[in-house]
């Protein structure tokens, strides 16, 4: 370990983000009662911009009117680049209730922009003298946004979650694909004969996952758009879980469960990370650093990655 412990990060849930567009208030309540860890209320690309004004009274009107339970309640504003932003963080932190947990900042290109929106925030707090300090998350979507990964992850402290925005991200990168997440027809490689369909999001994912873990931010996987194809939502999910993002987005109710479940570490799994705890502590006693598990080398290592399965699961079990 460096000098510098690798901090924890934020010590709640976060295995599913249910979306809705904040111009379709009829939705509201039904995400309030979904399973969902995070609601994300959309101000951005979901609303037409001819209905943004009217999407920010919406919203601001659900911080006081609707019981949104346990659930961690963010909102995504409009991009850095557009004339929306600054209106959208002037009246939610002037008008919301103290329900708002979090705002979702998109299109973040470098740690200027995390710092623009943090100044703004932090005067509008002040002033209105809110006790409650909105945390940030924020999607890497572009180019320059993966190539800044991991000074936006160091930003600022309100920083706790980032995601990977799969759409404008292949579009920023000049990918040649309109598919929103999963594998994609044009990236394979034949070994003896047979076609392999790789990951063409793996750097990317990578990238976002160590800059979270290096700064004790939570990093999201973004929207799968086929909602219909579960199996493909969830073979996407493991594959980021195992690369060590926490959850993923749901941009259909129907995806919150799947999520859910993938994110959740199994009854089996927590079992045997207790197990391989209960070992490397009878070692430990025994003056050992490693020792022999079911015909298997578990270390200090092992524990560290037993120790995150139990937290997570720990962590589930309190919501
Ligand atoms: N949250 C909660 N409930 C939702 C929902 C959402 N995001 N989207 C749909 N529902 C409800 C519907 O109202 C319907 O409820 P009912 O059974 O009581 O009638 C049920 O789930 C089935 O909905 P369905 O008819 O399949 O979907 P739809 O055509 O109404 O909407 C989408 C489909 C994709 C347009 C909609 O889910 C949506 O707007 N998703 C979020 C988009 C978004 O925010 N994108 C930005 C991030 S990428
Ligand atoms: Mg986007």
């Amino acid at each position: 370990m460096s000098f510098r412990p690798q901090p924890a990060p934020p010590a709640r849930p976060n295995r599913s983000q249910l979306f809705g567009p904040g111009s379709r208030t009829e939705l509201f309540e039904k995400m309030a009662a979904s399973s969902a860890d995070v609601i994300n209320l959309d101000l951005e690309d979901s609303v037409a911009p001819d209905d943004k004004d009217k999407a920010r009274a919406n919203i601001i009107a659900a911080t006081h009117e609707i019981d949104w339970g346990d659930k961690y309640l963010s909102v995504r504003i409009n991009g850095l680049d557009t004339p929306h932003w600054y209106r959208d963080v002037v009246e939610l932190l002037e008008n919301a209730s103290d329900r708002l947990d979090q705002i979702m900042i998109p299109m973040v290109g470098n740690a200027m922009d995390i710092y623009a929106v943090d100044a703004l925030v932090t005067a509008v707090e002040r002033a209105k003298g809110r006790m409650k300090p909105i945390s940030f998350e924020v999607i890497i979507e572009t180019a320059a946004g993966i190539a800044h990964v991991e000074e936006i992850a160091a930003a600022s402290p309100r920083m706790q979650a980032m995601s990977l925005g799969y759409a404008d991200f292949a579009a920023s990168m000049g990918m040649a694909t309109t598919g929103i997440g999963g594998t994609q027809a044009n990236y394979y490689m034949i070994h003896e004969g047979k076609t392999d369909y790789p990951d063409p999001w793996h750097y990317a994912v990578s990238a976002i996952v160590a800059a979270c873990r290096t700064h004790g931010v939570l990093p999201v996987d973004g929207p799968f758009g086929d909602f219909s194809d579960d199996d493909a939502y969830i073979a996407h999910a493991r594959r980021v879980a195992t690369l060590g993002m926490v959850g993923k987005w749901a941009i259909h109710p129907k995806q919150v469960k799947l999520a859910n479940e993938v994110f959740s570490p199994t009854e089996e799994a927590v079992a045997e990370a207790r197990e391989i705890l209960a070992a490397m502590e009878e070692a430990k006693k025994n003056g050992l650093g490693a020792t022999t598990w079911k015909g298997k080398l578990i270390d200090i290592a092992s524990m560290k990655q037993a120790e995150v399965i139990v937290r997570q699961a720990e962590l589930i079990a309190g919501r």
